[in-house]
Protein backbone atom coordinates (compact mmCIF):
# COMPACT_ATOMS: atom_id res chain seq x y z
CA UNK A 1 0.00 0.00 0.00
CA UNK A 2 1.24 3.43 -0.91
CA UNK A 3 1.08 6.17 1.86
CA UNK A 4 0.34 9.77 0.45
CA UNK A 5 1.22 11.94 2.83
CA UNK A 6 0.83 15.66 2.00
CA UNK A 7 3.78 17.84 2.30
CA UNK A 8 3.76 20.95 4.79
CA UNK A 9 4.65 23.76 3.23
CA UNK A 10 7.83 25.53 4.62
CA UNK A 11 7.50 28.54 6.23
CA UNK A 12 10.15 31.18 5.10
CA UNK A 13 10.69 33.57 8.05
CA UNK A 14 11.26 36.91 7.62
CA UNK A 15 12.06 37.69 11.28
CA UNK A 16 14.44 35.69 11.67
CA UNK A 17 16.56 36.61 8.28
CA UNK A 18 16.01 39.94 9.05
CA UNK A 19 17.38 39.54 12.63
CA UNK A 20 20.77 37.85 10.70
CA UNK A 21 20.96 40.98 8.31
CA UNK A 22 20.39 43.38 11.46
CA UNK A 23 23.18 41.51 13.19
CA UNK A 24 25.55 41.76 10.55
CA UNK A 25 24.54 45.37 9.87
CA UNK A 26 25.84 45.90 13.24
CA UNK A 27 28.94 44.22 13.13
CA UNK A 28 29.62 46.37 10.19
CA UNK A 29 28.81 49.56 11.65
CA UNK A 30 31.33 48.72 14.39
CA UNK A 31 33.62 48.19 12.47
CA UNK A 32 33.13 51.51 10.78
CA UNK A 33 32.66 53.05 13.97
CA UNK A 34 36.25 51.87 14.78
CA UNK A 35 37.72 54.13 11.88
CA UNK A 36 35.86 57.03 13.16
CA UNK A 37 32.56 57.01 11.31
CA UNK A 38 29.02 56.62 11.95
CA UNK A 39 26.90 55.81 9.48
CA UNK A 40 23.69 58.10 9.05
CA UNK A 41 20.25 58.15 7.89
CA UNK A 42 17.95 61.27 7.17
CA UNK A 43 14.57 60.54 6.75
CA UNK A 44 12.65 62.73 5.20
CA UNK A 45 8.39 62.41 6.22
CA UNK A 46 6.15 65.10 5.01
CA UNK A 47 2.81 65.95 7.09
CA UNK A 48 0.76 63.01 9.24
CA UNK A 49 0.22 59.96 7.49
CA UNK A 50 -0.50 57.40 10.22
CA UNK A 51 1.29 54.23 8.26
CA UNK A 52 4.32 56.08 7.63
CA UNK A 53 4.59 57.62 11.25
CA UNK A 54 4.83 53.98 12.41
CA UNK A 55 7.45 53.22 9.41
CA UNK A 56 9.45 56.35 10.19
CA UNK A 57 9.68 55.21 14.03
CA UNK A 58 10.55 52.56 13.14
CA UNK A 59 13.53 52.90 10.76
CA UNK A 60 14.96 55.47 13.38
CA UNK A 61 14.33 53.24 16.29
CA UNK A 62 16.16 50.21 14.19
CA UNK A 63 19.03 53.05 13.63
CA UNK A 64 19.79 53.36 17.39
CA UNK A 65 19.32 49.18 17.70
CA UNK A 66 22.42 49.19 15.05
CA UNK A 67 24.92 51.96 16.13
CA UNK A 68 24.35 54.12 13.60
CA UNK A 69 22.51 57.68 13.88
CA UNK A 70 19.97 58.98 12.14
CA UNK A 71 17.47 62.40 11.90
CA UNK A 72 13.93 62.63 11.22
CA UNK A 73 12.65 65.69 9.17
CA UNK A 74 9.28 66.40 9.09
CA UNK A 75 8.01 69.53 7.21
CA UNK A 76 4.84 70.50 7.28
CA UNK A 77 1.69 68.98 5.08
CA UNK A 78 1.90 72.46 3.40
CA UNK A 79 5.30 72.03 2.17
CA UNK A 80 6.38 73.34 -1.33
CA UNK A 81 8.63 71.53 -3.89
CA UNK A 82 11.38 74.08 -4.06
CA UNK A 83 11.58 73.83 -0.01
CA UNK A 84 11.66 70.15 -0.32
CA UNK A 85 14.44 70.09 -2.69
CA UNK A 86 16.76 72.82 -0.52
CA UNK A 87 16.13 70.72 1.89
CA UNK A 88 17.56 67.74 -0.30
CA UNK A 89 20.36 70.05 -1.24
CA UNK A 90 21.27 70.07 2.24
CA UNK A 91 21.50 66.83 3.31
CA UNK A 92 23.66 65.96 -0.12
CA UNK A 93 26.15 68.44 1.45
CA UNK A 94 26.37 67.11 4.89
CA UNK A 95 29.18 64.80 5.37
CA UNK A 96 27.73 62.82 8.20
CA UNK A 97 24.64 62.21 6.27
CA UNK A 98 25.13 58.43 4.36
CA UNK A 99 21.61 57.67 3.26
CA UNK A 100 18.60 60.01 2.50
CA UNK A 101 15.01 58.48 2.74
CA UNK A 102 12.24 60.03 1.78
CA UNK A 103 9.08 58.40 2.75
CA UNK A 104 6.22 58.07 0.31
CA UNK A 105 3.92 58.60 -0.55
CA UNK A 106 4.16 62.53 -0.71
CA UNK A 107 1.30 64.62 -0.62
CA UNK A 108 -0.72 65.02 -4.10
CA UNK A 109 1.12 68.36 -4.33
CA UNK A 110 4.39 67.88 -4.27
CA UNK A 111 6.63 66.71 -7.21
CA UNK A 112 7.96 63.27 -6.26
CA UNK A 113 9.87 62.32 -9.25
CA UNK A 114 11.75 65.36 -8.98
CA UNK A 115 12.53 65.04 -5.66
CA UNK A 116 14.01 61.50 -5.83
CA UNK A 117 15.78 62.66 -8.67
CA UNK A 118 17.25 65.26 -6.41
CA UNK A 119 18.65 63.21 -3.69
CA UNK A 120 22.35 62.12 -4.80
CA UNK A 121 22.24 58.57 -6.23
CA UNK A 122 25.36 57.89 -3.28
CA UNK A 123 23.11 58.67 -0.61
CA UNK A 124 19.53 56.84 -2.56
CA UNK A 125 19.39 54.67 0.13
CA UNK A 126 15.69 53.53 -1.37
CA UNK A 127 17.30 53.01 -4.82
CA UNK A 128 14.77 55.03 -6.51
CA UNK A 129 17.65 57.33 -8.54
CA UNK A 130 16.89 57.00 -12.10
CA UNK A 131 20.91 56.15 -11.85
CA UNK A 132 20.56 53.50 -9.25
CA UNK A 133 17.92 52.27 -11.24
CA UNK A 134 19.80 52.23 -14.60
CA UNK A 135 22.75 50.59 -12.70
CA UNK A 136 20.08 47.75 -11.45
CA UNK A 137 19.32 47.56 -15.07
CA UNK A 138 22.76 46.94 -16.18
CA UNK A 139 23.74 44.92 -13.49
CA UNK A 140 24.92 40.92 -13.97
CA UNK A 141 23.49 39.83 -10.52
CA UNK A 142 21.43 40.91 -7.91
CA UNK A 143 21.90 42.63 -4.83
CA UNK A 144 24.53 45.34 -3.46
CA UNK A 145 27.15 42.59 -2.44
CA UNK A 146 27.85 42.78 -6.78
CA UNK A 147 28.75 46.85 -6.04
CA UNK A 148 26.36 47.84 -8.75
CA UNK A 149 23.93 49.86 -7.12
CA UNK A 150 22.05 51.17 -3.74
CA UNK A 151 18.80 48.76 -4.16
CA UNK A 152 15.37 49.48 -3.47
CA UNK A 153 15.06 47.42 -0.08
CA UNK A 154 11.53 45.27 -0.47
CA UNK A 155 13.11 43.66 -3.77
CA UNK A 156 16.33 43.63 -2.07
CA UNK A 157 14.58 41.62 0.82
CA UNK A 158 12.96 39.14 -0.74
CA UNK A 159 16.05 38.04 -2.62
CA UNK A 160 17.82 37.78 0.38
CA UNK A 161 14.93 35.41 1.53
CA UNK A 162 15.09 33.60 -1.34
CA UNK A 163 19.36 33.20 -1.15
CA UNK A 164 19.19 32.68 2.49
CA UNK A 165 16.31 29.96 2.25
CA UNK A 166 17.87 27.92 -0.53
CA UNK A 167 15.35 28.45 -2.84
CA UNK A 168 16.67 27.89 -6.39
CA UNK A 169 16.10 31.00 -8.66
CA UNK A 170 18.64 30.29 -11.79
CA UNK A 171 16.57 28.64 -14.54
CA UNK A 172 13.03 28.66 -12.67
CA UNK A 173 9.94 30.33 -13.91
CA UNK A 174 9.51 33.53 -11.63
CA UNK A 175 6.14 35.52 -11.73
CA UNK A 176 5.48 38.78 -10.35
CA UNK A 177 2.29 40.27 -10.38
CA UNK A 178 2.26 43.87 -10.05
CA UNK A 179 5.05 46.71 -11.68
CA UNK A 180 5.15 48.89 -9.40
CA UNK A 181 8.16 50.93 -9.46
CA UNK A 182 8.89 50.69 -5.76
CA UNK A 183 8.61 46.55 -5.90
CA UNK A 184 7.01 45.01 -9.06
CA UNK A 185 9.72 46.33 -11.65
CA UNK A 186 12.73 46.13 -9.45
CA UNK A 187 12.29 43.04 -8.21
CA UNK A 188 11.71 41.61 -12.07
CA UNK A 189 14.89 42.98 -13.05
CA UNK A 190 16.63 41.23 -9.69
CA UNK A 191 15.19 37.66 -10.58
CA UNK A 192 16.29 38.00 -14.05
CA UNK A 193 19.38 39.19 -12.92
CA UNK A 194 19.94 36.32 -10.71
CA UNK A 195 18.99 34.12 -14.26
CA UNK A 196 15.52 33.16 -13.61
CA UNK A 197 12.80 33.10 -16.33
CA UNK A 198 10.70 36.74 -15.76
CA UNK A 199 6.68 36.96 -16.58
CA UNK A 200 5.33 40.39 -14.98
CA UNK A 201 1.25 40.25 -14.83
CA UNK A 202 -0.18 43.46 -13.80
CA UNK A 203 -3.70 45.06 -13.96
CA UNK A 204 -4.13 44.73 -17.48
CA UNK A 205 -2.84 40.98 -17.84
CA UNK A 206 -6.03 38.85 -19.15
CA UNK A 207 -6.51 35.29 -17.30
CA UNK A 208 -3.58 36.00 -14.81
CA UNK A 209 -3.91 32.47 -13.48
CA UNK A 210 -2.87 31.12 -17.03
CA UNK A 211 0.74 32.49 -15.98
CA UNK A 212 0.49 31.91 -12.01
CA UNK A 213 -0.11 28.40 -12.19
CA UNK A 214 3.29 27.97 -14.41
CA UNK A 215 5.31 29.91 -11.38
CA UNK A 216 8.12 28.15 -9.61
CA UNK A 217 8.09 31.41 -7.85
CA UNK A 218 5.38 33.68 -7.55
CA UNK A 219 5.93 37.76 -6.34
CA UNK A 220 2.76 39.07 -5.27
CA UNK A 221 2.29 42.82 -5.42
CA UNK A 222 -0.59 44.15 -6.19
CA UNK A 223 -2.34 45.29 -2.70
CA UNK A 224 -5.55 42.88 -2.96
CA UNK A 225 -6.69 40.74 -0.12
CA UNK A 226 -6.24 37.31 -0.81
CA UNK A 227 -5.80 37.86 -4.60
CA UNK A 228 -4.35 34.42 -5.27
CA UNK A 229 -6.39 31.83 -4.61
CA UNK A 230 -5.73 28.12 -4.60
CA UNK A 231 -6.21 27.29 -7.86
CA UNK A 232 -3.69 29.67 -9.71
CA UNK A 233 -0.96 28.03 -7.67
CA UNK A 234 0.99 25.45 -8.91
CA UNK A 235 1.39 22.81 -6.29
CA UNK A 236 5.13 23.10 -4.67
CA UNK A 237 5.99 26.76 -5.55
CA UNK A 238 7.69 29.24 -3.54
CA UNK A 239 4.88 32.02 -2.90
CA UNK A 240 6.30 35.20 -1.40
CA UNK A 241 3.64 37.61 -0.67
CA UNK A 242 4.46 41.33 -0.19
CA UNK A 243 0.95 42.09 0.33
CA UNK A 244 0.24 44.17 3.84
CA UNK A 245 -3.84 44.60 3.76
CA UNK A 246 -5.55 45.67 6.49
CA UNK A 247 -9.01 43.83 6.99
CA UNK A 248 -12.17 45.91 8.44
CA UNK A 249 -15.23 44.10 7.31
CA UNK A 250 -16.30 41.03 8.72
CA UNK A 251 -17.03 39.49 5.16
CA UNK A 252 -13.57 40.08 4.10
CA UNK A 253 -12.24 37.72 7.45
CA UNK A 254 -15.06 35.26 6.91
CA UNK A 255 -14.02 35.09 2.90
CA UNK A 256 -10.55 34.49 3.72
CA UNK A 257 -10.21 32.52 6.81
CA UNK A 258 -13.32 30.82 7.21
CA UNK A 259 -13.85 28.46 10.02
CA UNK A 260 -10.45 29.77 11.28
CA UNK A 261 -11.63 30.66 15.13
CA UNK A 262 -7.76 32.44 16.57
CA UNK A 263 -8.21 34.47 13.18
CA UNK A 264 -11.59 35.58 14.21
CA UNK A 265 -11.14 36.24 17.62
CA UNK A 266 -8.18 38.60 16.75
CA UNK A 267 -10.97 40.48 14.96
CA UNK A 268 -13.04 40.85 17.44
CA UNK A 269 -10.40 42.04 19.65
CA UNK A 270 -8.50 44.47 17.74
CA UNK A 271 -11.27 45.42 14.92
CA UNK A 272 -8.89 44.66 12.01
CA UNK A 273 -6.66 41.73 11.14
CA UNK A 274 -3.72 41.47 8.35
CA UNK A 275 -4.02 39.65 5.06
CA UNK A 276 -1.73 39.23 2.52
CA UNK A 277 -2.26 39.19 -1.99
CA UNK A 278 -2.34 35.25 -1.36
CA UNK A 279 -5.53 33.53 -0.31
CA UNK A 280 -4.53 32.03 3.44
CA UNK A 281 -5.66 28.43 1.31
CA UNK A 282 -3.10 28.67 -1.23
CA UNK A 283 -0.17 28.33 1.07
CA UNK A 284 -1.13 24.54 1.98
CA UNK A 285 -0.14 23.62 -1.99
CA UNK A 286 3.00 25.52 -1.58
CA UNK A 287 6.53 24.11 -1.46
CA UNK A 288 7.52 27.10 0.82
CA UNK A 289 5.88 30.77 1.18
CA UNK A 290 6.11 33.70 3.38
CA UNK A 291 4.01 34.70 5.82
CA UNK A 292 1.62 38.01 6.57
CA UNK A 293 2.28 39.34 8.67
CA UNK A 294 6.37 37.92 9.18
CA UNK A 295 7.60 37.56 6.04
CA UNK A 296 8.78 40.18 3.17
CA UNK A 297 7.56 43.19 5.52
CA UNK A 298 10.31 41.76 8.13
CA UNK A 299 12.91 42.04 5.76
CA UNK A 300 12.38 46.01 4.37
CA UNK A 301 13.77 47.94 7.65
CA UNK A 302 16.84 45.47 7.54
CA UNK A 303 17.65 46.04 4.12
CA UNK A 304 17.51 49.87 4.46
CA UNK A 305 20.01 49.53 7.48
CA UNK A 306 22.16 47.48 5.02
CA UNK A 307 21.98 49.81 2.23
CA UNK A 308 22.68 52.70 4.56
CA UNK A 309 26.21 51.16 5.88
CA UNK A 310 26.90 50.37 1.99
CA UNK A 311 26.55 53.95 1.06
CA UNK A 312 28.55 55.15 3.80
CA UNK A 313 31.24 52.07 3.68
CA UNK A 314 31.52 53.27 -0.88
CA UNK A 315 31.30 57.05 -0.19
CA UNK A 316 33.30 57.59 3.46
CA UNK A 317 35.11 54.35 3.67
CA UNK A 318 36.23 55.08 0.12
CA UNK A 319 37.76 58.62 1.46
CA UNK A 320 39.36 57.33 4.26
CA UNK A 321 41.75 54.79 1.94
CA UNK A 322 42.49 57.72 0.06
CA UNK A 323 43.28 59.76 3.28
CA UNK A 324 45.34 56.52 4.14
CA UNK A 325 46.72 56.06 0.97
CA UNK A 326 47.88 59.95 0.63
CA UNK A 327 49.84 59.51 3.94
CA UNK A 328 51.48 57.12 3.39
CA UNK A 329 52.81 58.35 -0.41
CA UNK A 330 53.90 61.18 1.48
CA UNK A 331 55.70 59.06 3.86
CA UNK A 332 57.33 57.46 0.66
CA UNK A 333 58.35 61.12 -0.43
CA UNK A 334 59.87 61.68 2.56
CA UNK A 335 61.85 59.14 2.43
CA UNK A 336 63.04 59.19 -0.54
N1 LIG B 1 6.59 53.79 1.28
C1 LIG B 1 6.28 52.47 1.18
N2 LIG B 1 7.37 51.72 0.90
C2 LIG B 1 8.41 52.58 0.82
C3 LIG B 1 9.79 52.42 0.56
O1 LIG B 1 10.31 51.31 0.34
N3 LIG B 1 10.53 53.56 0.56
C4 LIG B 1 9.97 54.79 0.80
N4 LIG B 1 10.78 55.85 0.76
N5 LIG B 1 8.70 54.98 1.04
C5 LIG B 1 7.91 53.88 1.06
Amino acid sequence: MVLRMKATARILNGIEIAAQIKAEVAEQARALAAGGITPGLAVVLVGHVAASEIYVRSKVKTCAELGMFSEMLTPPESVATEELLELIAGLNARDEIDGILIQLPLPAHVDTRRLLEAVSPEKDVDGFHPINVGRLQSSASHGVEAGTALAPCTPAGIMEILKRSGVPVAGQHAVVLGRSEIVGKPVAMMLLNASATVTVCHSKTVEIGRYTRDADILVAAIGRPGFVTPEMVKPGATLVDVGINRLTSLDEVERLFPGDKKRFDQFVQRGSTLVGDIHPAAFALAGAYTPVPGGVGALTIAMLMKNTVQAAKARRGAALLCEAGAGRSEEAAAKA
